[in-house]
């Protein structure tokens, strides 16, 4: 019903774009399936409604039509007047009826976010995405940036704040919209049956990068996340030699380390995402370009080129050195 639903919908919007990993057409989480079964309860009360507001208000007309031509008198209306009573009582109480129904809806995701089993914080910044696990463990406590990993089957609470402006974290095949505000946290609860690969975008203007702000959203089976958790918190080995050394060296030496952080070298700047595991991640600068070895050699060369307004300066480097600085990076898996 609900699948024949939004094909309507979509097939009238002239809107093609109804699977894929950034689409709330096929609500895959939680708190979109609760709000899926909402939209289907309005979509199939509403339309029959609407359809008999355009059939009265055409039969409306044509009686106009005949009071002009003297056809017909107004006194013969006192059925329609009754009728149209009927109606306003009728939608009152079919409102009253969604309203009930949007209240149900809400404490069901309410309760449904109740006990997380993971807690993680998603903190908005003109314009990339830092995220923290938070585990109970000491020393557990991961921090990453510009991907969020979570486990398929668990209830996981993301707190949402922001230290700038105001962003929306929307991801929309698996939660609805929630704006990152300074000084306030927000959450939004997921729980996804099953693993995928999903986007999230950041849905408040915010900047000139605004548009840039996506978010690779990896929803891996448990023995998937906890591999991936472990591996997040291992420590790189600093690069024997080659290339890679090189480039770590010219990394912890220069401006690089003061902004970024990783793990177990000198580099421990906090403004900018953390690049301890960058080589593991799927895309550069919030989904602005793949990770690839060409393309971030692109962005280290000239960031305003791929970004412009972007905070992220650019490092004076040779070629030579810069392509170090690249095998160093992408060999941090
Ligand atoms: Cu961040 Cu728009």
């Amino acid at each position: 019903m609900r699948r024949g639903a939004v094909l309507l919908v979509m097939a009238l919007g002239g809107c093609s774009a109804l699977y894929g990993p950034q689409s709330s057409a096929m609500g895959q989480g939680m708190e979109s399936a609760h709000i899926g079964n909402l939209f289907d309860l309005f979509l199939w009360v509403t339309v029959p409604i609407y359809l008999g507001v355009m059939v009265f208000l055409a039969l409306a007309m044509r009686r106009r039509q005949a009071m002009v031509q003297g056809a017909a008198r107004p006194e013969q209306e006192a059925g329609w007047r009754l009728g149209l009573v009927l109606f306003a009582v009728t939608s009152a109480l079919i409102l009253f009826g969604l309203s009930v129904a949007t209240w149900f809806t809400d404490r069901a995701i309410a309760r449904a976010g109740a006990g997380p089993a993971l807690s993680v914080e998603v903190i908005g910044h003109q314009w990339w995405w830092e995220v923290r696990y938070h585990d109970p463990v000491a020393g557990r406590e991961l921090r990453t940036a510009n991907e969020l990993v979570i486990p398929a089957g668990a209830t996981v609470k993301v707190s949402l704040s922001s230290p700038d402006v105001i962003h929306s974290l929307w991801i929309p095949n698996l939660a609805g919209k929630q704006d990152l505000i300074p000084g306030r946290t927000s959450d939004v609860v997921l729980k996804v049956p099953k693993p995928g690969e999903f986007r999230a975008q950041c849905a408040e203007f915010c900047g000139l990068q605004h548009a840039q702000m996506a978010l690779p959203v990896s929803v891996r089976a448990p023995g998937g996340f906890a591999k991936w958790y472990n591996a997040g918190l291992a420590t790189p080995p600093v690069p024997g030699g080659g290339p890679e050394f090189a480039g770590y060296s010219l990394f912890t030496g220069r401006q690089c380390a003061s902004c970024h952080n990783i793990a177990g070298t000198p580099a421990s700047g906090q403004v900018a995402p953390d690049l301890t595991h960058f080589g593991s991640r799927t895309t550069i600068a919030s989904g602005a370009l793949p990770n690839t070895a060409a393309s971030l050699e692109r962005w280290i060369a000239d960031p305003q080129r791929v970004k412009p307004g972007t905070q992220m300066p650019q490092v004076p480097l040779s070629p030579e050195e810069r392509a170090a600085v690249v095998a160093y990076l992408e060999s941090l898996k």
